[in-house]
């Protein structure tokens, strides 16, 4: 299976980078390239290196790294593509190669250091960690600067793509606050329903909502302030901000190792730090939530994103404790971990993309958080739930959370030879 995950991510490579899948995702993603070096660079460090460079490559002169490029522009199995973001309403976005307007999780931080674990002594990455490490840094300084107006340390996105997440029910209070007129929304297909089964995608209705926000994004030439004013949607995810103080650390650990300047990113880190409890920690839920900064509440649900803070090690070990108590309640119910959404509410729905299947990569940052915590038996479940999804269901992008429903299945959800599932396959069977 090892040789097979690998061949996958082969068949995925292109001239440079990796796609997730082919056809539904033809493109470089931000977060799914992060994961993909990650696992990859365990055998092929070039093209990890080559990877991340590659996703550098559409940096914005702002700082932002875009959570799309359109390294070809020839592929038209995708919306939106490149042509309907135009994000070249923006200066500071590149001319090529074109790109989204928005971005998603900061992940590169620690997909460096994990390179660096697995390669110490490799003289190339040494190098290249010395070129990229100002670049990921200025990705950090564009989410202070531009995405964190009250200045907490706490970033902010518009679009629910942003978080990866798309169509959690986390949102759907947001969202519900746009109001569509057909008549102004610019016409639009989808591509993704002709690739995937349609009851595994968001719906239409939240795909006009996605449309909206992008057009909200392109009026304010996808430039923070403007947009922050105006976005009924504005919300600080604890799932991006715990990825950034990952992040972050593992860039301050990077710096002293190979004496680069990590000032600037000690004081951000401070300060996301000191505000991250008190903002997003739910003491009724025992999770961490996301705050609505729209109308100043926390939003009250339990999601994947409330657990992976154990990933950046911000829980205390009470609090640690309390969500390792959550998942071995879900796990003795008959569900796999770790179901992206509460498989207790109605709007649980355990075939819909975000809205409750499990997902390779979230597996793999929660398994690394347990470790942290000293659960080694829920890490365990969390890890060997992924590898035996994978085993029955094939390499695919998200897979069915029920145990019972799962001995009814031949295949997983999305698309399949899926990158990031396959990387995670095989990080998780090299290393601990
Ligand atoms: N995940 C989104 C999609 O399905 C946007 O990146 O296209």
């Amino acid at each position: 299976m090892q040789t097979r995950a690998l061949d996958i991510i082969r068949g995925n490579w292109r001239n440079g980078f990796t796609i997730p899948t082919s056809k539904l995702y033809p493109f470089q993603w931000l977060w799914d390239s992060g994961f993909v070096a990650m696992g990859n660079g365990i055998y092929n460090l070039p093209q990890a290196i080559e990877e991340i460079d590659k996703m550098f490559s559409g940096q914005w002169a702002n700082g932002m790294v875009p959570h799309i490029l359109f390294h070809s522009e020839k592929e038209s199995t995708y919306f939106p593509n490149f042509d309907f973001w135009n994000s070249n309403v923006n200066p500071g976005a590149p001319l090529f190669p074109k790109s989204s307007g928005i971005t998603q999780p900061p992940v590169f931080g620690f997909v460096l250091k994990a390179l660096l674990e697995n390669h110490p002594d490799d003289e190339s990455l040494k190098e290249f960690t010395k070129k990229i490490f100002p670049k990921i840094k200025a990705f950090h300084k564009f989410l202070y600067t531009y995405r964190d107006h009250n200045r907490e340390g706490l970033f902010h996105i518009f679009h629910p793509w942003e978080s990866g997440r798309d169509n959690s029910p986390i949102w759907d209070n947001s969202l519900d606050r746009i109001v569509i007129d057909k008549k102004r929304l610019p016409e639009y297909t989808r591509r993704d329903t002709n690739l995937a089964d349609a009851s595994e995608r968001p719906t239409t209705d939240q795909y006009n909502r996605y449309v909206y926000l992008l057009e909200l994004g392109k009026k304010y030439r996808y430039d923070g302030k403007e947009i922050a004013k105006e976005s009924p949607f504005l919300i600080q995810d604890s799932m991006m901000n715990a990825i950034l103080i990952k992040s972050n650390d593992s860039l301050i650990e990077i710096a002293s190792d190979l004496k680069l300047d990590a000032g600037q990113i000690k004081e951000w880190q401070q300060l996301s730090k000191s505000n991250y409890d008190q903002k997003f920690w739910n003491e009724d839920l025992g999770l961490y939530v996301g705050y609505d900064l729209r109308n100043d509440k926390q939003m009250l649900h339990r999601e994947i994103g409330g657990i992976a803070p154990l990933f950046a090690q911000i829980p205390d070990q009470e609090k640690a404790s309390r969500i390792n108590d959550y998942l071995k309640s879900i796990a003795e119910r008959g569900y796999y971990l770790c179901p992206s959404y509460d498989v207790d509410s109605p709007n649980f729905d355990s075939k819909r993309y975000w809205r409750g299947p499990i997902w390779p990569q979230m597996n793999w940052m929660i398994y690394k958080g347990l470790l942290h915590y000293n659960f080694a038996d829920t890490a365990d479940i969390v890890k060997n739930d992924l590898i035996t999804l994978i085993h029955k269901l094939g390499f695919y992008e998200y897979f069915e959370a029920q145990k019972e429903l799962v001995e009814t299945l031949q295949k997983g959800y999305g698309g399949n030879n899926f990158s990031w599932t396959a990387s995670s396959y095989i990080h998780l069977n090299s290393i601990t």
